[in-house]
């Protein structure tokens, strides 16, 4: 049967949290002894939540910390102890086993690439440590509970809106996100979807997310092709990596540029000042997680997926605060 996601109160929280606490399972509070003495008054446990974060580059990892902190901040029995891979798998890898190390209560992480990180999440997951894993996807299913918008919808969405913009000869080039994560690969395939065979991609490469290779990737393509109609990148870095190299060439205004996040201070304010056409949100399941985390901790049951809803912006809809899709 699947659990229905409503909210839970407060005291609801508190009533399964104690009865875990009863049971001796999870936290690191313990129960008094009960001897006959004076019931000692009830005091709720203290949890301490690992975070591994693939790195703190960009400005949508920074969010998503910030919305984990300002979600765990409010609840009293919830420590957060940040780590930044700084986009290294191997340190990504050594954080889950650390954490395993310093028996946390639960772990977090948003893992930089789907393969290296499986096997040590999986350990963590069969060591009995929760496990919610946030925007890329693992292999597999060893972990409690995966926190994520639907990347297919989104690249599908993208494809369809670029569609509805370009003539059938339109020249496109696709800035993809790292693709050995699973967020890249699903961008892509839902793009080429979404297009529905109208344009022509003449130019793709993997920018792995990040502003600098795109902006490199953009000026191999711009030397490369005098017509470019068209930059779909998998991200709003990379779309704007891109821009600034076509911006370089003089060649900005004879090209839409589309991305992904929609960050109000970053996509959505690129929109505002026409440097991107549109941009499709990721939102970043900071608050979602410690909802989730919350839930596992005091022994109710989470759905094993949860997908995020998602918005386009554009000038047209920016003062309609976007679009759902
Ligand atoms: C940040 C980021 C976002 C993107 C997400 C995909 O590292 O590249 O820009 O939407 O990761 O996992």
């Amino acid at each position: 049967m699947k659990f229905n996601m409503t909210y839970v109160t407060l005291g609801n929280l508190i009533t399964a949290a104690a009865l875990v606490w009863m049971t001796g399972c999870g936290g690191s509070s313990r129960p008094a002894e009960s001897s006959g003495a004076p019931e000692e008054e009830y005091t709720p446990p203290v949890y301490t939540i690992g975070m591994s974060q693939c790195n703190l580059g960009e400005p949508w990892r920074v969010q998503m910390n910030a919305d984990i902190k300002a979600a765990a901040d409010e609840q009293e029995q919830l420590t957060v102890i940040f780590k930044d891979a700084q986009n290294d798998t191997l340190k990504q890898r050594a954080h889950i086993e650390e954490f395993v190390g310093a028996g946390v209560d639960l772990i977090l992480v948003s893992p930089k690439e789907a393969q290296p990180l499986t096997e040590p999440v999986a350990k963590a997951f069969k060591a009995g440590i929760p496990v919610i894993v946030l925007d890329r996807a693992l292999l597999g299913g060893d972990f409690n509970c995966f926190i994520g918008a639907d990347n297919v919808k989104i690249g599908k969405a993208a494809g369809a809106w670029i569609a509805g913009q370009i003539e059938e000869d339109a020249r496109i080039v696709e800035l993809k996100g790292l693709m050995t994560s699973v967020p890249g690969q699903d961008r892509h395939n839902g793009f080429v979807e979404g297009l529905g065979g109208k344009g022509e991609v003449i130019f793709e490469a993997d920018m792995k997310w990040l502003e600098p290779e795109a902006r490199k990737e953009m000026d191999s393509a711009l030397a490369r092709f005098d017509d470019i109609d068209v930059v779909y990148a998998h991200n709003d870095p990379g779309a704007h990596g891109a821009y600034l190299a076509a911006k370089a060439a003089g060649r900005e205004k004879e090209i839409l540029f589309v991305g992904v996040d929609a960050l109000p201070h970053e996509g959505v304010a690129y929109v505002a000042q026409d440097i991107l056409d549109a941009t499709f949100q990721y939102p970043t399941g900071g608050q979602e997680a410690i909802e989730a985390a919350q839930k596992i901790l005091a022994g109710i049951p989470v759905e094993k997926q949860i997908v995020l809803g998602s918005r386009v912006f554009t000038k047209d809809n920016l003062d309609r605060g976007g679009e759902a899709l």
